[in-house]
This record gives C-alpha cells, sequence and structure tokens, in this order.
C-alpha cells in the first residue's frame, strides 16, 4: 500500500504560493489520507517543529525567506452526495478539492448556492477558514459541518455550523490557526430556487451577456466574468485577492465619515449598529492604486490588491501593505485589517512619519 503522507525537506515554496514568493520551507508533508494525520503529527522527525497547513497558498504571504516549521498539505479530493432531503442534498468534500472545480461539480450535480463563489482560488478546506466570500454569498450559509483533527484533544472531530462561528471572513479556525485541522467539509444546497443577485454588477453582467436567465449557471459565468475582469490573475502579476478586509465599523462612524466624505460608499454588516466601508475605495483614495516600490505593488486594476510584478520578497510586500494601511489611518482614522495569513511576521501599521510624500 502507498505511504500515507510523504515528506520533503528545503522545499522552494515558489510554486506555493499565488504571491510566487521565493521563500523556502524546512519541510512539506503531503498527506494522502487524512486518516494518517495522528501519524504523521508523532513523526520523531516532526518533534518541536511548527506545523502550518498550507492548501494551495492563495491567502497566504510568507514574510520571511524561511518557514522553519513542517507545512501540511492535504492531497484528498474526493466529493460525494451523503444525504438526501428532497429540495436540499447534502455533499462531503475532501479539503484538497479544488473550489472552483467543486463549484461546478456541485452545478453538474442539479445543486445550487456556490455559484456566486466561483473562481475563487483555493481548496475546499480552505473555505471555512476565513468563510470565503463573494458577489452577495458566504460560504458558511452553506456549510452543515466542518470535519477536522483537533490538536488539542488529539482527536478527530465534527464540527456543526454552530460551533464553526462563521462571520465575515471569521470563523473558529481562523481564530485559533494552529488548533484545527480541516480534513472535509460538509455543504447544504438546495436543488432549486431563486439565484442572489443583490451584488449590484450581477443583474448588469448577464444583461451584458445577451439578457440572460439568472440561473445558476449563468450566474457563475457571470461571476468569472467580473472577476476576470476586475481582479488581477495571479499567474500574470502574483497576489492574494483581497490583501485588507472591508473595515466595519459602528454606524455612528460610517455616517460622520460620509458627512466628511460624501462620495464614500458604505455598505450593511452583519447587525444595523455596524457598517462595511470599502478598503479599496479607502486605499485608492489615498492615492495607492497603481503605486509601485520595485516589484511591490498595489494593483492599478484593484486598489485592494496587492501585487508582486517580478521579484518582489515578502517583506517587501508586507512593508508595502503596512504603508498603505497607516496611510489610510491617518486620512480616515479607520484601521486595515490583512486578510491573508501573514507567516513569520505580525502586521503593524507603520508610524506616520514612515508615510511617502504623495
Ligand atoms: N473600489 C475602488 N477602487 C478599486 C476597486 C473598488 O474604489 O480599485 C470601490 C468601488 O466603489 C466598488 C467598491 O470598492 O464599488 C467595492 O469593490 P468590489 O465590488 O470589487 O468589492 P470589494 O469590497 O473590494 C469584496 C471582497 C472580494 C469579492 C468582492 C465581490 C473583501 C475583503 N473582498 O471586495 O473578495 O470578490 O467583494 O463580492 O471582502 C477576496 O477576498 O480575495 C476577494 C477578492
Amino acid at each position: 500500500m502507498a505511504a500515507a503522507y510523504s515528506l520533503a525537506w528545503d522545499v522552494p515554496l515558489h510554486g506555493w504560493n499565488t504571491f510566487h514568493l521565493d521563500a523556502r520551507a524546512r519541510c512539506l508533508a503531503t498527506v494522502h489520507d487524512a486518516a494518517a494525520l495522528p501519524a504523521l503529527l508523532a513523526e520523531p522527525a516532526l518533534r518541536n517543529l511548527p506545523l502550518m497547513v498550507l492548501g494551495a497558498g492563495s491567502n497566504v504571504l510568507f514574510a520571511t525567506e524561511r518557514f522553519d516549521g513542517c507545512l501540511v498539505h492535504l492531497q484528498s479530493r474526493s466529493a460525494r452526495i451523503v444525504g438526501d432531503e428532497g429540495d436540499h442534498a447534502c455533499v462531503r468534500v475532501d479539503a484538497g478539492f479544488e473550489w472552483d472545480e467543486l463549484v461546478d461539480w456541485t452545478l453538474d450535480q442539479g445543486l445550487q448556492g456556490l455559484e456566486n463563489l466561483a473562481l475563487i482560488p483555493g481548496q475546499a478546506g480552505a473555505a471555512p477558514i476565513q468563510n470565503i466570500g463573494a458577489y452577495g454569498v458566504e460560504v458558511g450559509a452553506f456549510i452543515a459541518a466542518v470535519h477536522v483533527f483537533d490538536r488539542q484533544t488529539d482527536a478527530f472531530d465534527r464540527l456543526t455550523a454552530e460551533r464553526c462561528g462563521f462571520g465575515y471572513r471569521d470563523s473558529v479556525f481562523k481564530r485559533a490557526p494552529d488548533r484545527r485541522i480541516v480534513t472535509a467539509i460538509e455543504l447544504r444546497l438546495p436543488r432549486a430556487g431563486a439565484t442572489n443577485l443583490s451584488y449590484a454588477g450581477l443583474a448588469e453582467e448577464l444583461a451584458a451577456m445577451g439578457g440572460l436567465e439568472s440561473t445558476p449557471r449563468n450566474v457563475a459565468a457571470a461571476v468569472r466574468r467580473i472577476r476576470r475582469r476586475k481582479l488581477p490573475d495571479p499567474a500574470v502579476a502574483g497576489n492574494a485577492g483581497s490583501f485588507f478586509k472591508n473595515p466595519v465599523v459602528t454606524r455612528a462612524v460610517a455616517v460622520e465619515l460620509q458627512l466628511r466624505f460624501e462620495r464614500m460608499p458604505v455598505f450593511p454588516a452583519a447587525t444595523d449598529a455596524e457598517r462595511k466601508l470599502s478598503a479599496a475605495w479607502l486605499i485608492e483614495q489615498a492615492g495607492w492604486r497603481g503605486f509601485r516600490d520595485g516589484d511591490a505593488a498595489v494593483s492599478a486594476q484593484h486598489a485592494l490588491v496587492l501585487v508582486n510584478l517580478g521579484h518582489a520578497t515578502g517583506p517587501q510586500l508586507l512593508a508595502l501593505a503596512r504603508r498603505v494601511a497607516a496611510s489610510v489611518q491617518e486620512k480616515y482614522g479607520v484601521t486595515l485589517e490583512p486578510e491573508p495569513r501573514i507567516v513569520g511576521a505580525t502586521f503593524q501599521a507603520c508610524p506616520a512619519e514612515q508615510l511617502p510624500q504623495a
């Protein structure tokens, strides 16, 4: 029988992160079957090494040249229907299944719900960690349970959605990143019903596609067109999608800011006491869109995306992110938090005196 996991040492990570940074990892464990996780974690060679799960590397910034620990990559990638409730079905998907392929697979099964999340890079196992969301939908709305290996209790566990603590780009998995290794997710998806066109540009996109009906497949196609147009392609310019979360502020702060900056977009948040601001707008208005420092840049296509135009390093991208956040803090009094996982450094906005002169 093939080994359930394999170890590689001193591994170049260029192909393992969508920023295409030239970091290295002391060890990379490729896990072919999640049942082997307890054996892997008991490996003498890995004793005392920090472990970090790495999926497709699409939401991570390696801020140092070397990750002196072991990256764990889960490869299992089966998906199957495990429950049928008539108008809904439950599917179980291994962590290693590629997300965008999963969107198509569910549509092929006659299941809908994930169409607004088409073309998000990454693996299914990463989806619950930051509760991926786009075009008016968050995956948490469809997650029935998340299967994990819990390193605190040393046991496999199944967390129902209530235990996952989903919020905007947030979950219990993100708040305690070293505790649980996601091995599979269960999604409960409807077989029929209206698609979600709450994101303003979606209906317009369907109209521009020749007045297409808002079927799940057409919505997925529209989302893919919007993403391809708006977001830089990591194959062309390394990036990890949005680099900052959209800041959530109190309603009073949003009202006060809108009095000062009347064109500032404001969106609803989880509670009526809060509002979500557009980080992209704040960054663009602070003059950063298209700014370039060597090969580290703020995308000219979308101000929320930091890009590696060639040979930027993790520290250079992090320094740029800090400058962007500090200038938004200074101009608007709003704190930007990074969205990707930053490995090897903590994020702190740089002091105002180091800001570039506009
Ligand atoms: N805007 C600018 N400048 C720009 C881009 C956008 O001012 O360069 C303003 C526009 O006013 C626009 C507003 O920002 O109306 C919102 O832009 P967009 O619709 O592109 O969405 P976003 O808030 O910037 C979020 C997610 C994206 C997701 C889109 C669509 C976060 C952190 N990002 O971006 O997710 O695709 O909404 O739903 O919530 C990701 O997480 O990696 C990601 C790409």
